[in-house]
């Protein structure tokens, strides 16, 4: 039997050396390692040996078995970390899709309403984020003690107030007629910045879009019937709307529009604060002295103008409740928009 024991060790380590897959192993593992396989066999016979026989052959099967079971644990290792590695670079896997960066939702609404205007005739126009007294307030009538001449409402630049960050993009209204000779038809898409604490419905900074038309003859209809059609483009055709009446010291007269809560319909909701309406935008005709102001002779033109924040309108669309969602760049969010 001994001599049984050595040829088969030779052959097992032979068998074992021939096998390159875990299939190949698992059948090996079934044929020999298995109670009935053939080491199982061996066991068989070893106890009918006759007992003198038993230490010297015990030895020889153990030492087997222990080499073939050592030998057997090695290359399934080898071969289960060679399988795993075949499994990343599976070919049938599909491909990889390489993110591609988008328009963040803010500037796709911007986008969106540049183009309604400008299918209206308006041409795009910019002015700066840093700007001065004169243009931000002074010659858009703002009082020497007007509340957003204040600390509170305003970042200034320069210790003695001139130079701050604008408030609104209004002061483009006044470098436009200051450049142009009227007829202007421009709207202003921009930055702007205020004094806010930051919390969930208020940012220190946001986008508005500005709109400037100055005619020999234009009206308070004309400046109606764009931002009702304005906003039956952005917000659907059968959206209900309503002026009210309201004060801009640059505009006389002045009104805001709202249009119908679009979550609420007018039942009233958290996003509209109960009354069944949003605001939209501030709009009125373009004060005399604004005019004057700008270089603009309020005798012969007339001139209405509009402003609108764009933050609100993006977060109704993408239903957020929270403004400062916009601008933490977090892309799980900013993938869902593109
Ligand atoms: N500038 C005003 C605001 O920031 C909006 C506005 C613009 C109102 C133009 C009237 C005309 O609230």
């Amino acid at each position: 039997m001994l001599e049984d024991l050595r040829a088969l060790r030779e052959r097992l380590c032979a068998e074992l050396h021939a096998i390159t897959s875990l299939r190949e192993l698992e059948e090996f593992r079934l044929r020999h390692l298995v109670r009935r396989g053939t080491v199982g066999q061996l066991r068989e016979r070893f106890r009918q040996l006759p007992a003198e026989q038993k230490p010297i052959v015990g030895r020889e099967l153990h030492a087997l078995e222990a080499t073939i079971r050592q030998l057997y644990n090695e290359l399934r290792q080898r071969l289960e970390a060679q399988a795993e590695e075949e499994l990343t670079v599976d070919l049938s896997l599909p491909g990889r899709r390489a993110f591609l960066g988008g328009r963040h939702p803010i500037q796709q609404v911007l986008d969106e309403i540049v183009h309604i205007f400008t299918r209206m005739g308006f041409a795009v126009a910019e002015g700066p984020d840093i700007e001065d007294d004169e243009h931000n307030f002074t010659a858009l009538n703002f009082p020497p003690e007007h509340p957003a001449r204040d600390m509170q409402d305003t970042f200034f630049i320069t210790p003695d107030r001139q130079i701050l960050l604008r408030t609104h993009t209004s002061p483009v209204q006044i470098r436009l007629m200051r450049a142009l000779k009227p007829p202007i038809r421009a709207i202003v898409p921009g930055r702007v910045y205020r004094n806010e604490e930051i919390n969930p419905r208020s940012l220190a900074e946001f986008h508005q879009v500005e709109g400037l038309v100055v005619d020999r003859t234009t009206s308070f209809a004309e400046l109606k019937g764009i931002l009702i059609a304005f906003a039956q483009q952005l917000y659907g055709a059968r959206t209900e709307y309503r002026f009210r009446p309201s004060f801009f010291p640059f505009t006389e007269p002045s009104a805001e529009m709202d249009i119908r809560c679009f979550l609420c319909h007018g039942a009233g909701c958290r996003v509209c604060k109960g009354n069944g309406w949003l605001e939209i935008c501030g709009c009125g005709m373009v004060h005399p002295a604004v005019l004057r102001n700008g270089g603009v002779d309020p005798e012969t033109y007339i001139g209405f103008a509009f402003g609108m924040g764009i933050e609100r309108i993006v977060m109704l669309r993408l239903g957020l409740d929270d403004i400062r969602l916009l601008y933490q760049n977090e892309l799980r969010l900013l993938r869902q928009f593109r």
